[in-house]
């Protein structure tokens, strides 16, 4: 059994990174500790990206499996163009657009990364954050940060540092809380090493965004059965893992407005019968079910986003039974949405 450490939390300024608790951080994080902090995205769990104990502990901390590689944090191009074998025009039309920014790229690596970090792979998914707090880390540590988000395996990505607190208290020495995460979903993880690049988790941002930039790009096949009924679904490889899971069975429901409306007011009853604490997640104000909480999700994608993760782990902390939540439509990041939800998932309704 590992020994439990006492997890300090520090307040730190996301506009102005106050220098000290930099320099602390940086003092831990440069002897091989794991230090916790927020990039624009999500909350991360950060080591030297070159130390291969160093990521070892993040395994163990995450309870990851060991072939899920981490994505490496960086802060300027020099960097870039040591970690990898080669940057292709077309990278740099990504790199020039989004970055610093939500879009990993998955590119060949050199050998100066050690083979934990990217779980074995001849190649590396890197990517620059633009969350000033992560900025000055990954400058004044002066090497790479790999970081995973910093929640347990399986769990919702943490927005807040309280989240990471939940899961990883007496795990991590240090939480750097720097307010709530800007986006709320992760990156865009794109594979560019293909002829085609192949997005692999969608997230911040869109595959319409970025075909804006480099033209055609796909989808990973195990996306694709996304926006169908849940069997297809179920049948993806990659799909069959739940992912972003509060402890309460998560339901879908998806369709036309109304009728989604009307389903949910009706499921609510039904599970409120059966003696169940019933939470729902919409993004229509006017939907009123007899549900023990309703929360809003916001009206527009980038507050959907933000609020995601937080409302699925509001509900765990009310200690509900089930959340009922309205699906929304998959353009543009909402198909990230949609992925997330679709992970965190038992059961899709579609009316
Ligand atoms: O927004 C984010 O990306 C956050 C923040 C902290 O930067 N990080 C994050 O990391 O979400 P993580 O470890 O939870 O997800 C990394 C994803 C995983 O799906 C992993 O399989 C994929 O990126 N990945 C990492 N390296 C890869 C590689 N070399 N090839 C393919 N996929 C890779
Ligand atoms: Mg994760």
């Amino acid at each position: 059994m590992k020994k439990t450490v006492k997890t300090e939390v520090l307040r730190i300024n996301s506009q102005r990174p106050n220098d000290s608790i930099i320099a602390r951080a940086c003092k831990l994080i440069s002897s091989g500790e794991i230090v916790a902090f927020p990039t624009e995205t999500v909350y991360g769990l950060g080591a030297n990206a070159l130390d291969p104990s160093a990521i070892s502990k993040i395994y163990q901390i995450k309870g990851r499996p060991s072939d899920n590689p981490i994505i490496v944090h960086i802060a300027d191009m020099k960097t870039l163009r040591g970690l990898v074998s080669e940057i292709s025009p077309r990278d740099m039309r990504i790199i020039k657009k989004f970055w610093p920014g939500p879009v990993t790229l998955v590119l060949k690596k050199s050998n100066i990364v050690p083979k934990i970090t990217t779980g074995g792979l001849g190649t590396i998914a890197v990517r620059m954050p633009r969350n000033k707090i992560a900025l000055a880390l990954i400058k004044r540590s002066g090497f790479p940060i790999a970081a995973p988000s910093a929640n347990i395996s399986g769990r919702p990505s943490p927005t807040k540092a309280s989240h990471v607190k939940d899961d990883l208290d007496g795990k991590v020495k240090l939480i750097l809380d720097g307010g709530s995460t800007e986006i709320g979903i992760e990156s865009t993880v794109i594979d560019m090493t293909l002829r085609t690049p192949v997005i692999l988790r969608p997230g911040g941002i869109s595959k319409e965004s970025i075909e804006d930039e480099i033209g055609e790009v796909h989808f990973h096949d195990s996306l694709l059965g996304l926006s169908t009924s849940t069997k297809r679904i179920n049948k993806s490889p990659g799909m069959k893992y739940r992912h972003y899971s509060p402890s309460a069975r998560v339901v879908i429901v998806e369709g036309s407005r109304i009728r989604v409306k009307a389903k949910i007011i009706e499921l609510t009853e039904k599970l409120k019968d059966e003696g169940k604490k019933v939470s729902i997640m919409t993004t229509s104000k006017s939907l009123k079910p007899k549900a023990d909480s309703v929360q809003y999700m916001g009206n527009t994608l980038d507050t959907i986003a933000r609020n995601l993760f937080a409302n699925l782990r509001k509900a765990d902390s009310d200690h509900i039974d089930v959340i009922v939540i309205q699906g929304i439509n998959y353009n543009n990041t909402g198909f990230a949405i949609m992925n997330r939800l679709k992970k965190a998932a038992a059961e899709t309704i579609t009316v």
